[in-house]
């Protein structure tokens, strides 16, 4: 048996040197190429990425600076129009405005709530229309308004609450017991000698979400007569299905 050599004896001394030496001289030099092109890439992707921060940082600034230039418009327009009534910071004066600047107000109610009641106003109270200071400016006092709280709006979740279901006998019942003492016994608030708002007319109704009324019986609005109505603090402990009750009776009283 003769052991057949696949590879020539020369091979071996051929295979030790498998490159010319000019060749690894030039390697460093193209890896170094290479390198300094990375290098200038990752500059050039630091520089950018930087500039984009500094770009962020400069919009938020911008956004910051024009909501104050908001409020600030807002607050001379609120002077202008709605102080006499509304009083300074909006806290209100009990049977002659309410306060628009309390947490539980700037928490339950929508932008839009607000927006619509300043245009068309409360016909039959002594809140009148303020369309003609156009959407911008009256956008202008929500900014202003919505200025005094840090409390998260929950506006959104609460006009999506399920329409009130109830008995408008038994409403009727706690409405003239309760609630007619400061909103009057139709619903028409300072117009009958009271200290609360017209909750049984037009004005009010047609903006309010059912949503809205139950969460203002609940929790009531600080710093104003108006208590909530569950909890241990509240001025009667009423239940979930007896403020429906109530509320299905206001809708009845729209006029
Ligand atoms: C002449 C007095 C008067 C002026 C001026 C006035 N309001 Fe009113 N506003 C009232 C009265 C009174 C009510 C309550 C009406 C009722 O009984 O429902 C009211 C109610 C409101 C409500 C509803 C509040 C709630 O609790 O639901 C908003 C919002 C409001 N006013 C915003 C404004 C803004 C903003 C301005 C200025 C652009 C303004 N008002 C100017 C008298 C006034
Ligand atoms: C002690 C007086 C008082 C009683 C009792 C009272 N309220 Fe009020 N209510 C007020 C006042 C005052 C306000 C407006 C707050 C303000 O002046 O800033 C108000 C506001 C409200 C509002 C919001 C109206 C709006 O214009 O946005 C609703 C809804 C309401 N009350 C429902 C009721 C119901 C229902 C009852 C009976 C279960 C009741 N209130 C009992 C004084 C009272």
């Amino acid at each position: 048996m003769t052991r057949t050599h696949a590879i020539p004896a020369t091979a071996p001394t051929a295979w030790r040197h498998p490159l010319p030496p000019t060749l690894p001289l030039r390697r460093p030099a193209s890896q170094l190429a290479i390198s300094l092109l990375a290098i200038s890439l990752l500059a050039i992707t630091l520089l950018t990425t930087g500039m984009l921060v500094a770009n962020r940082a400069h919009a938020v600034d911008a956004a910051q600076v024009s909501t104050q230039d908001l409020v600030k418009q807002g607050a001379a327009l609120y002077a202008q129009n709605c102080q006499y009534c509304h009083q300074a910071d909006a806290i209100g004066k009990p049977g002659f405005a309410p306060s628009l600047t309390n947490p539980e107000f700037l928490e339950t109610a929508s932008d839009q709530f607000i927006m619509s009641t300043v245009r068309d106003g409360r016909p039959g109270t002594g809140m009148p229309p303020f369309s003609h200071l156009g959407r911008s400016g009256v956008q202008a006092i929500v900014a202003y308004l919505r200025d005094h709280t840090t409390r998260p709006n929950r506006a959104a979740e609460i006009d999506k609450q399920p329409t009130a279901y109830g008995d408008q006998r038994l409403g009727q019942l706690w409405f003239d017991q309760i609630c007619s003492t400061c909103h009057g016994v139709r619903g028409d608030g300072y117009a009958e000698g009271g200290t609360g708002t017209a909750i049984g007319t037009v004005g009010f109704l047609t903006k309010a979400s059912d949503g809205f009324i139950r969460e203002t019986v609940k929790v009531g609005r600080s710093n104003t007569r108006m208590l909530g109505f569950q909890g241990a603090s509240g001025l009667a402990n009423l239940t979930d299905r007896e403020i429906d009750d109530i509320i299905v009776y206001l809708r009845s009283l729209k006029h």
